[in-house]
């Protein structure tokens, strides 16, 4: 099989990766990929992940038996309806799917009428009105644009001072664009985070593991909300009784919903759960996609083969799949740019790569590098994703954290207390 990745970042690397390895596969081709994804797969560095005409062109002429949408920007534009029409077999739901991420008045609207239980909620277009709304509220809330915005789009606030800051910063400034032009004021659920994954072909699901990541900037859960600093699976929150009320009360309910609603759904359905002190899950968010840097760690720990999966959501016999199994643990250390999640500078060289990779059980996923002449560059926000698999959590953490110290480059940043919750004291 030939199989096309479609994304650039370091989820798209690690699903290269991933892919690569399954002997059903002779080729891995990835659009645009990267300088660090070349090592896995053929790049095509002038078809853009957006670019559907280009897309197809590149699939048939390389003769791709399977595309793989890794990024939500190319799904909620429509791409993967685009490849369909062309005839091609992909992973990724339709645009109408990926409204689920796209639009979390939408998703939020989609819960309540599929009784999946989440926040509870408000949306708003108009900044007094939503300013009124969280003046009633007077205590602790979370204030979204409505639209994409990288991840960054979410403010949990602990009072109406900083509810009224979020909303100006959304709706006023516009720091995310048009993507603020709508925004949600939801309850704040309080309880303990985890990513959860159920690959579907819109009636069969088969479930992943689940995994933790870490928004926010810095050590302890402080600063701002980033696309991801690090993740871990499995994650010790979501015990076997609790995943049974994920996948009943939540997986479920949304795929077969998606399919009552005349959208059957062919891809992953990234839940994004909050496990109050009951042990009830509640929904955060949906996502239409794998989780980056959540991804990392998950094909890490993933025995067994990838690619029935993907293919069998996209072609629609998922039933048919062989299952896979999951080693004890996997742990990722993002590496970012100094500055990120705003301002940071690119270009700096970046040492160490190859004394890590001599690691058999680490593995360096490139989210944002650059080859110049012989070496890599820092060439993005996020740069590396440093995973390790280990037999616990821990060790798993700190092999990943010595081959983390081993790289370096100036301004990297990185949190030190990845996956720290999940180890015993
Ligand atoms: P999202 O992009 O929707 O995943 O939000 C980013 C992060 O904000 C989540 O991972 C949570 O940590 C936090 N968050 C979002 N919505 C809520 C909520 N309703 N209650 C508490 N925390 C939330
Ligand atoms: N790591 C969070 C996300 O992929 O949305």
């Amino acid at each position: 099989m030939r199989v096309l990745v479609v994304g650039s970042g370091g989820r798209e690397h690690a699903l290269a990766w991933k892919i690569a390895q399954s002997p059903l596969v002779d080729r891995v081709l990835a659009a645009p990929g990267s300088d660090g994804i070349a090592r896995d797969a053929d790049c095509f560095p002038d078809v853009k992940a957006g670019d559907a005409p280009a897309l197809v062109r590149l699939a048939h002429s390389e003769g791709a038996d399977l595309v793989v949408i890794g990024p939500e920007a190319p799904l909620a534009d429509g791409v993967a309806d685009r490849l369909r029409e062309a005839g091609l077999a992909v992973f990724g739901p339709s645009r109408e799917g990926a409204r689920l991420e796209a639009s979390k008045a939408y998703a939020r609207a989609f819960m309540a009428r599929h009784g999946i239980p989440g926040a509870r909620f408000a949306v708003f277009e108009d900044l007094e009105r939503a300013r009124a709304h969280v003046q009633s509220l007077d205590g602790p809330c979370v204030v979204k644009a409505d639209g994409l915005a990288a991840g960054k789009g979410v403010m949990v606030c602990d009072d109406v001072r900083q509810a009224e800051a979020a909303l100006a910063e959304i709706m006023a400034e516009r720091r995310f664009g048009e993507a603020g032009a709508r925004v949600l004021v939801e309850e704040r659920l309080e309880g303990e985070e985890a990513s959860y994954y159920a690959i579907t072909d819109g009636r069969h699901i088969v479930t992943l593991a689940a995994a933790q990541d870490h928004k926010r900037a810095l050590d302890g859960d402080r600063g701002e909300n980033t696309g991801g600093m690090g993740a871990y699976s499995p994650a010790p929150v979501l015990t076997e009784a609790i995943e049974k009320r994920v996948l009943e009360e939540i997986v479920h309910p949304a795929v077969r919903g998606l399919a009552d609603d005349g959208h059957p759904y062919q891809g992953v359905l990234y839940v994004g759960l909050m496990i109050d002190a009951s042990g009830a899950p509640r929904v955060v968010e949906f996502n239409v996609r794998f989780g980056d840097p959540e991804t990392q760690p998950l094909v890490v720990r993933m025995n067994g083969d990838i690619v029935p999966l993907l293919a069998g959501a996209a072609r629609g016999d998922l039933d048919r799949a062989a299952p896979v199994g999951w080693g004890d643990a996997a742990v990722c250390v993002v590496l970012a740019s100094g500055g990120y999640p705003r301002d940071y500078e690119s270009g700096k060289p970046i040492a160490g790569l190859d004394a890590v990779a001599r690691d058999t059980d680490v593995v360096v996923f490139h989210a944002g590098t650059r080859r110049v002449g012989g070496h890599f560059v820092t060439a993005g926000g996020r740069v590396l994703g440093v995973t390790a698999r280990g037999a616990t959590v821990a060790e798993a953490r700190s092999r990943a954290y010595a081959a983390a110290d081993r790289i370096r480059f100036e301004g990297v940043h990185l949190r030190r207390d990845i996956a720290a919750r999940a180890v015993s004291p």
